[in-house]
């Protein structure tokens, strides 16, 4: 489980998740894979599953049927504890919608990522200050979330997700609440990161996010995959 990915390996593997919630069939016999240093973009209507999909990936949630598997470990077979360790440590996350904590300001909002899995805290302050600095936001470290602006809680979102150099880089809809200035910093940062060999999952409604930063697009409907295509990103 801790072997590197060289380039081209299944860094994600779904086959034949479903996901009910009651009687919504969220996910329905969902197969795809994502390689090492791939980006896709996953689009589609509102409801259709994608922050479904997004969560089974990141084993915020469980699968009715089916195996996800993420860096060779079928995510099914750990425990909730083992779930939350892979997570910290492989994964990052931005979600749909900020999820920071209130009553920590943005530099420690960034840095707990870092302190939860080892790393001291200056250690931690350190790299979460230069990632603060790299998104526009160092002037911003110690303001809490409740005064931060939409644009400048979704960067520290993102700082916060990249805190732990994660294998695997998770996004739903990062840029839907920013303004277009901030989300063509989000985008651009996503790019920088892919092409130094982050590999992305982005969800997103956005044409343009698609094609600046995916090189592989997947359609989703109905809780499926309907179309595979790999993109020219347009940069
Ligand atoms: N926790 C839940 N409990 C019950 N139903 C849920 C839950 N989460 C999602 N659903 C339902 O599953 C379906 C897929 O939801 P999901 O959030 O994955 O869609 P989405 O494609 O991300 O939509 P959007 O583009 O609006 O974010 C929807 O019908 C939704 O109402
Ligand atoms: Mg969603």
């Amino acid at each position: 489980m801790t072997t590197r990915d060289s380039s081209g390996q299944a860094v994600v593997r779904l086959e034949a998740v479903h996901k009910e919630y009651g009687t919504t069939k969220a996910l329905d016999a969902v197969t795809l894979q994502i390689r090492a240093g791939e980006a896709v973009a996953v689009m589609g209507p509102s409801g259709c599953g994608k922050s479904t999909l997004l969560n089974m990936v990141a084993g915020l949630d469980r699968p009715t049927s089916g195996t996800v598997t993420v860096h060779g470990q079928n995510l099914g077979e750990l425990t909730e504890t083992g779930l939350a360790l892979f997570r910290r440590r492989r994964i990052g996350m931005i979600f749909q919608f900020f999820n920071l904590l209130d009553d920590l300001p943005a530099l420690d909002n960034v840095a707990l990522a870092a302190q939860l899995t080892g790393s001291t805290a200056r250690q931690a302050r350190a790299r979460a200050l230069e990632l603060l600095d790299e998104l526009g936001v160092a002037d911003r470290r110690d303001v809490y979330p409740a005064a931060l602006s939409g644009g400048e809680r979704q960067r520290v979102a993102v700082a916060r997700a990249l805190m732990n150099r994660p294998a695997l880089l998770l996004a739903d809809e990062p840029t839907g609440a920013l303004d277009s200035r901030a989300g063509e910093q989000v985008m651009d940062l996503l790019m920088d990161l892919n092409q130094i060999g982050q590999t992305l999952m982005i969800v997103t409604h956005d044409p343009q996010l698609a094609t600046r930063c995916a090189s592989r697009l997947i359609e989703f409907a109905d809780g499926t995959v309907v179309a595979e295509n790999n993109l020219e990103r347009t940069p």
